[in-house]
């Protein structure tokens, strides 16, 4: 009862403060710079000199303006990971997909609005690797006068989770694509861009400084290329209330588990004194299968430190036991519990566009441009297309245009090829009606080796109506929550297993579809959907902005 007042007044005071909006103005300037980390110095790209880049912290209704200068000796995007960009796709970020690359000492002014959403997300870069370290949060929060749908915390903290190389990132993946193999595993995680003092040479260790008696809301996010990771702080549990800047109803755990992609945001409450110090203790989760074929040391670990003040700041922080890399039941319980708020939750029912993708990793021959490849390269594909992005127009202009010809295909095939079908290459696209209601099953193999994929749609949240093992067959149908289902956009499908999402395609413009593993997105693991206009006004793909990037 006191939830639904509470949530009654909620609603009451959205009503009543439309006319806050506001402009939140940004300047970000990206270029080189050297740090220390784990006894190296490393010359990383970095926005204004910082590592995580700058909070940007606007309210929901908000007009958001960031004016990306290009300071770096490389081609690079923004894409602000969650945000739906109705009708702002040319904001949207994603290199080739919606625009074409801020070049070398150019520079591109990213506007768009916050449209009813509130919580977690985050802002990255968007071509080649360089999203190691051009990242940063991005939080909305409620409407001016609005409350959050949970007792207002007395602190908020974002805690930005990386990937390290003491290598450039860019050769990194220059090394993989030229050989056709797959990068160099990181050389540790970190948190809000330091690793902390369980790595060597590590001076400086994240810390937060908590009242007893208060709550804490944890703000966090996967911002890691390819590790899905597990997040425990000794000493205390999580209530988990968002993911991805949706709403949850309350879930209560001591572990959280993010794919790349994924933003979580939990409540802690602080214990009566004396309390003392704990660790955040952030550790990968292979989810690769057979286990054997794990990539991931278990013993590598970032920590901040959470400590209670009055606490000294030589105490040694309690360590939380973790989770052994390969448990996924740990990581699939957490994923599998989550719902959505019963309240704000309203499934379409008709569906208009059913499909079926299959992800699948396999080879392909090396191309001419592969000069390091012996043979065959590693491939990744959706329903058996390897996904390539076009290089000399992005797909929106030429969506925009009405030119497809040499730049794209509608043929996106709506279900997997059949057995022994090669991969094929291409830019396939996937054609959808203004405002219908796509349902997909994402299908991951079953045979081994075979990973989880968190893959990510641009543009839309998507409702999870049902995830499990094995292969998905209609049966599994009857089972669908359309009741309060979790919305998200970034999910990690088990491996071995499947999952079905459902979102209305009510936004005009090009939407890439792909794998949120760095690693898999240049071997082919995306597809796009080209949602078309509408009729009514505000259903229009808007002209590009005078200032977008040319090829
Ligand atoms: Cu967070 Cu297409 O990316």
């Amino acid at each position: 009862m006191a939830q639904l007042l509470w949530l009654a007044s909620v609603l009451l005071l959205a009503a009543s403060s439309v006319a806050d909006a506001a402009t939140a103005n940004y300047t970000f300037t990206v270029a080189s710079m050297r740090v220390n980390r784990l006894c190296n110095s490393t010359d990383i790209i970095a926005v204004n000199g910082q590592l995580p880049g700058p909070t940007i912290e606007v309210n929901d209704g908000d007009e958001v303006v960031v004016n990306v200068t290009n300071g770096s000796p490389y081609n690079l995007t923004i894409h602000w990971h969650g945000m739906l960009q109705l009708l702002t796709p040319w904001a949207d970020g994603p290199s080739m997909v919606t625009q074409c690359p801020i070049q070398p000492n150019s520079s591109y002014a990213y506007r768009f609005n916050v449209t009813g959403q509130e919580g977690t997300l985050w802002w990255h870069a968007h071509s080649s690797f360089l999203r190691a370290t051009v990242y940063g949060a991005l939080i909305v929060k409620p409407r001016n006068g609005s409350a959050y749908p949970f007792p207002t915390p007395d602190q908020e903290v974002p805690l930005v989770l990386g990937e390290w190389w003491s290598q450039n990132v860019v050769d990194v993946e220059k090394d993989a694509l030229m050989s056709g193999q797959l990068p160099s595993r990181s050389d540790a995680f970190t948190v809000n861009g330091l690793t902390g003092q369980l790595y060597p040479c590590a001076n400086e260790t994240f810390t937060v400084v908590v009242e007893p008696n208060t709550t804490v809301l944890l703000r966090v996010i996967n911002a890691a290329l390819n590790t899905h990771l597990f997040f425990k702080l000794a000493g205390h549990n999580f209530t988990v209330v968002a993911v991805d800047a949706c709403y949850t109803a309350n879930h209560t755990t001591d572990t959280l588990v993010l794919a790349p992609g994924n933003t979580v945001d939990a409540l802690i409450f602080t214990g009566p004194k004396p309390a003392g110090s704990y660790y955040m203790a952030v550790q990968p989760h292979d989810t690769i299968s057979p286990a054997t074929m794990a990539t991931s040391d278990d013993d590598s670990t970032a920590t901040a430190i959470l400590r209670y003040n009055g606490t000294s700041p030589t105490a040694t922080p309690a360590m939380p036991a973790m989770p052994t890399s390969s448990d996924t039941s740990t990581a699939n319980a957490f994923y599998f519990g989550l719902r959505g708020v019963k309240a704000f939750t309203a499934v379409p029912t008709k569906v208009d566009v059913n499909m079926t993708i299959e992800l699948g990793l396999g080879q392909l021959p090396c191309d001419s441009a592969q000069t390091s490849c012996n043979g065959t390269a590693f491939a990744a594909a959706m329903n058996g297309v390897s996904f390539r992005l076009p290089t000399r127009v992005s797909l929106l202009e030429a969506q925009f245009k009405g030119k497809p010809a040499g730049v794209y295909t509608a043929d996106f095939p709506d279900g997997p090829p059949g057995s022994g079908m090669a991969m094929v290459e291409g830019t396939k696209v996937r054609s959808l009606p203004y405002n219908s209601t796509v349902e997909i099953v994402l299908q991951n193999p079953t045979a081994v080796p075979a990973e989880n994929h968190p893959i990510h749609l641009h543009g839309f949240n998507f409702f999870v109506l049902a995830q499990g093992l094995g292969t998905f067959t209609p049966g599994n149908a009857s089972a669908y929550n359309l009741v309060d289902p979790v919305s998200r956009n970034t999910l990690a499908v088990p491996t071995g297993g499947w999952a079905v999402i459902r979102f209305v395609a009510n936004n005009p413009g090009m939407w890439f579809f792909h794998c949120h593993l760095d690693a898999h997105v240049p071997m082919g693991l995306g597809m796009v959907f080209a949602v078309q206009n509408g009729t009514a006004p505000g259903s229009i793909l808007p002209p590009p902005p005078a200032d977008l990037p040319m090829c």
